[in-house]
């Protein structure tokens, strides 16, 4: 007999969404919360530039919400970046409350601004907000009595019944036991899906489990298409997955080629400082028509004592390298770094599920449209987070009944055939980079459909015969998410924002979500 455990509210995933919802719910409603890794590993905690907010009386709301729907192309929700904007103040309040001091200067927030902001209103703490912010949120989490924490647990499936939620299937890592958490609300707080790619900003654990999970659940999928790759990326053998933060451009960093010449002046007027799918297809555009290896990223103009100032482990990471980045340029490339696209939900983070939420990078409410702005992610994970909370605080939650088996492994036996795990997540990673990337055509989308599809059958083989591991449960969901892209990036006859066809090079003039239902 496997073990049961009851709890009032599910939690999956401890970023910064799954932290923050967790501190937000009623005291009396016990919570579990789970990490499939160590508790702070996530993209949260390696977030760097910041969060935006209006905190200086020379910017408004109008201005970030224009901004915010202007870098998504269109696409956006006009009412739930409204919300998100107008709620910002309060997140940087919630977050203060938890202990992160953000970094001051004569008395005032330092503001720094990125790509697409036409005001200085990004919060940071030098350049390592998320860390502070994971540490801190950690921390109270840790204090409260109603919440339990589970490391090391993966969510395999969701517990689903007629439109409705009830818990999910969780490996406890330790034992390899596959343990039922059976709760009145789930909230997925899983993350992205950028792991779906060969290169990737992103840490191991965004392998776009919560969106697959959803998916196979009955949950609506929107706007996966829209892979954001982040213009600057360490470029070193040794560096895996190190960024290099939008910030330092908006300090004045320029893009240089190898020959020392800047290039951004010929795509955008706003240089350095256009959205970034500008950037990072000027980058890739650069980068192949000359053979180059990658571009460069220089702020050697800037004097060493306010370098290690603002941007302290940038610099460490690069001299760690050998890289002096007060007098050398650092070398640069694009990177998968954001999914926009998810688990689609209203405006209180509800899916089209009963009981079942959805917050934070892994989840669709409609801020980002067709491109993302820098350091409106964190401030989606807080204002969203704190959303739910306030709609599950709400409501007064009813005995269930229930009728679902523990789940059965008596069938299944211990694989001989590891390889092929290692094998096909590989191959997954290298299609989606080489045919589903920066910049897309018919031909490459169609060829990645077919070999998605065949591994998706080898995959489903391999997890009907053998015992569940988490390398197995992590393929079987990657695998998943690349074919939802896939399927997103074909249904989409245009270009919009990050996605971008050359068979269909021009932006329609009808602006609509993409989504996908089982
Ligand atoms: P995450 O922080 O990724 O957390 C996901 C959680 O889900 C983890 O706890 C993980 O263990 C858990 N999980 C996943 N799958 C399972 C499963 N199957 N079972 C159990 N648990 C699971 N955005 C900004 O706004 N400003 C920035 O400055 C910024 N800088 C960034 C820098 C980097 C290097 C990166 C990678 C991203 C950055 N972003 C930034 C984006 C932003 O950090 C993320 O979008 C955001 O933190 C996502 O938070 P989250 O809570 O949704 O997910
Ligand atoms: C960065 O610091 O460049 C990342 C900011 C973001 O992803 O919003």
């Amino acid at each position: 007999m496997s073990t049961q455990h009851h709890f009032d509210v599910l939690i999956i995933g401890t970023g910064s969404a799954g932290l923050m919802s967790a501190l937000q719910l009623s005291d009396d409603l016990s919570i579990a919360l789970i990490a499939k890794d160590k508790i702070l590993e996530g993209s949260s905690y390696y977030a760097q530039g910041g969060i935006s907010a209006v905190l200086d009386n020379q910017d408004n709301f109008e201005s970030h919400i224009a901004d915010t729907l202007s870098t998504g192309v269109d696409l956006g929700d006009e009412a739930a970046v409204r919300f998100m904007v107008e709620q910002a103040p309060s997140a940087i309040e919630s977050l203060e409350q938890a202990g992160v001091v953000f970094t001051q200067q004569q008395g005032q927030y330092h503001l720094t601004t990125e790509g697409g902001h036409s005001n200085r209103r990004v919060a940071h703490v030098a350049d390592k907000t998320g860390q502070s912010i994971q540490t801190n949120l950690l921390d109270s989490a840790k204090s409260k009595k109603n919440i339990t924490l589970f490391e090391n647990f993966i969510a395999i499936d969701l517990l689903t019944q007629n439109q409705h939620c009830y818990g999910a299937y969780i490996l406890n890592k330790s034992n390899n036991e596959i343990e039922s958490f059976i709760a009145h609300k789930t909230i997925i707080a899983t993350g992205g899906a950028s792991k779906s790619y060969l290169y990737t900003s992103n840490p191991d654990t965004s392998t776009g489990d919560g969106i697959a999970m959803a998916y196979r659940g009955g949950c609506h999928i929107a706007n996966m298409e829209f892979t954001q790759f982040h213009p600057t990326c360490l470029y070193h053998p040794h560096a895996k997955s190190f960024l290099i933060s939008e910030a330092l451009r908006g300090e004045g960093a320029k893009l240089i080629l190898p020959t020392g010449a800047t290039f951004m002046h010929k795509y955008d007027e706003r240089g350095e400082l256009a959205p970034r799918d500008i950037v990072a297809r000027a980058i890739d555009s650069e980068m192949k028509t000359h053979g180059f290896d990658c571009v460069y990223l220089d702020i050697s103009f800037k004097d060493k004592d306010w370098i290690e100032s603002h941007f302290p482990t940038i610099n460490k990471k690069c001299a760690s390298f050998g890289i002096d980045i007060s007098q050398d340029p650092i070398p640069v490339v694009p990177a998968a770094h954001y999914t926009c696209g998810g688990i689609q939900t209203d405006i209180n983070a509800h899916s089209n599920i009963n009981n079942l939420y959805a917050i934070g990078e892994v989840a669709h409410v409609g801020v980002h449209g067709a491109n993302r702005m820098a350091s409106n992610s964190l401030l989606e994970c807080i204002v969203f987070a704190k959303a739910c909370a306030k709609h599950i605080n709400q409501q007064a939650l009813k005995p269930q009944h229930l009728d679902f088996d523990n789940w059965d492994a008596s069938r299944v036996s211990l694989s001989k055939e590891k390889v092929m795990v290692t094998h096909l997540w590989d191959e997954i990673r290298r299609i989606m980079w080489n045919f589903v990337g920066i910049v897309r055509s018919n031909k490459r989308l169609h060829s990645a459909q077919m070999r998605l599809a065949q591994i998706q059958n080898e995959v489903d083989e391999y997890y009907r015969l053998y015992l569940i591991s988490s390398d197995l449960i992590e393929l079987r969901n990657l695998v998943t998410t690349a074919q939802l892209i896939v399927k997103s990036a074909i249904l989409r006859k245009e270009s919009r924002g990050l996605h971008y066809n050359e068979d269909y090079p021009q932006t329609s003039n009808k602006a609509k979500d993409t989504i996908i239902e089982l």
